[in-house]
């Protein structure tokens, strides 16, 4: 299977060019799904606004040459500090789904989280991955079975098509409270499907009747707990991160049970409104984890000066969610790996005006900050 050629559109110079021009191409019932939030949006918002409110100190005259944005995490290194998030059903905004995204993510050698609840095989996205030489990272994103005997045999299957690390999704026991998208109807046409979880079985309902609670006697029943944890970090030789860790005494408890990492996220505001914006929950984060293992954050980055400011407090590398998924709409694989390129430029464009020639040279000190370290 190959790409199909889409065309760049014109006009499009940044990531919130691809996300207005989505709005305009995607169904309207599928832009409620893919671009809304939890309750009044104000935690997705806030992820942006959050962003914005830190200022960049540049430095001048500093040496820049052969200057890059190379990272090294879990033992190996890769061209960009960017990842694509883990959405869902990528098919219910182009026919070539998370097959595209892949292509486009490993052309510009960012890295790739694919959700379980991918509308195409974890073995063929991964093959369409690893067909470029110089991808990034493909990592599998997990939400929490309680059957441990069908989590066993999808975590043979994820290692067996070459995955390198799981990120286990915490933050969403419960579905958000999603105002507008409960407005718009349908959400995702029907026949985009998970069809990785096709023999899952079913988690076992209690406490029927008009008394019962869906979220206490029902959800909570299949939502995972620190042993559960435990139990998966001990069951894989793949590195296992939390995605959706906003406490720092989470962190600290994600590290003690054999996680090797966190994603400080607030699932981009889709689970519970006023969740605190990442990039406040993210320095706690790393101040309690940040020596001893990865703290990587999303939420409302959509351009390189937002990347420089999360890797600037503490962050080794960025997710991305939406836009990618509106670039897929917009123009599939080419779309994706040109979000991608123009995120890439414009870090480079910032370090380079921060002074900061590798990421290793990015501090605390390329932010504004009103007491004067000097
Ligand atoms: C998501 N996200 C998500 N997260 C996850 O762990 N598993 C999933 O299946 C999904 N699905 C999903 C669908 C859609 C439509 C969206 C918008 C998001 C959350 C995602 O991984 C990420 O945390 C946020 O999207 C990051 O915020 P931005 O970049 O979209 O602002």
């Amino acid at each position: 299977m190959s790409p199909r050629i889409d065309r760049i559109p014109a006009g499009i110079v940044n990531l919130a060019d691809y996300e207005r021009l989505a709005s305009e191409r995607v169904d309207s019932a599928t832009w409620a799904w893919l671009d809304g939030a939890a309750g009044d949006e104000l935690t997705r918002r806030a992820n942006r606004e959050a962003w914005d409110a830190l200022w960049l100190h540049p430095r001048v005259l500093r040496p820049l040459a052969h200057g890059h944005t190379r990272v090294h995490l879990f033992g190996r290194e890769w061209p960009q500090p960017v990842l694509v998030a883990p959405v869902a059903y990528q098919r219910a905004v182009h026919p070539d789904g998370e097959w595209a995204t892949a292509w486009g993510a490993a052309a510009q050698g960012a890295g790739l989280v694919l959700s379980l609840q991918a509308s195409a095989p974890l073995e063929s996205v991964a093959r369409a991955m690893q067909a470029d030489a110089g991808r990034g990272p493909l990592w599998m994103q997990l939400y929490w079975h309680p059957d441990r005997g069908w989590m066993q045999e999808l975590l043979a299957r994820i290692e067996a098509a070459g995955y390198e690390a799981l990120v286990l999704t915490v933050d969403a026991p419960v579905s958000g409270v999603r105002d507008r998208e409960r407005r718009a109807g349908a959400g995702v046409p029907p026949e985009v499907r998970s069809v990785n979880l096709v023999d899952r079985p079913r988690a076992e309902a209690r406490g029927a009747g008009p008394a019962a609670s869906h979220v206490f006697d029902h959800l909570a029943l299949a939502a995972p707990g620190w042993d559960d944890v435990a139990w998966l970090a001990s069951r894989t030789r793949l590195p296992l991160l939390l995605k959706g860790v906003l406490h720092a005494d989470d962190a600290r408890q994600a590290q003690a049970v054999g996680a090797a990492g966190v994603v400080v996220s607030n699932h981009g505001g889709r689970t519970l409104d006023t969740a605190v914006p990442t990039a406040w929950a993210l320095p706690r984060i790393v101040e309690a984890v940040g020596d001893a293992m990865p703290v990587l954050v999303d939420g409302g980055i959509r351009r390189g000066t937002d990347v420089l400011k999360a890797l600037a407090l503490g962050a080794r590398a960025v997710l991305v969610g939406r836009p990618i998924v509106c670039a897929l709409a917009c123009a599939g694989a080419l779309g994706v790996a040109h979000a991608l390129r123009l995120l890439r430029d414009e870090l480079e464009a910032a370090m380079a005006l921060c002074g900061c020639a590798t990421l290793e040279q990015i501090d605390r000190a390329v932010l504004w900050s009103e007491e004067p370290a000097h």
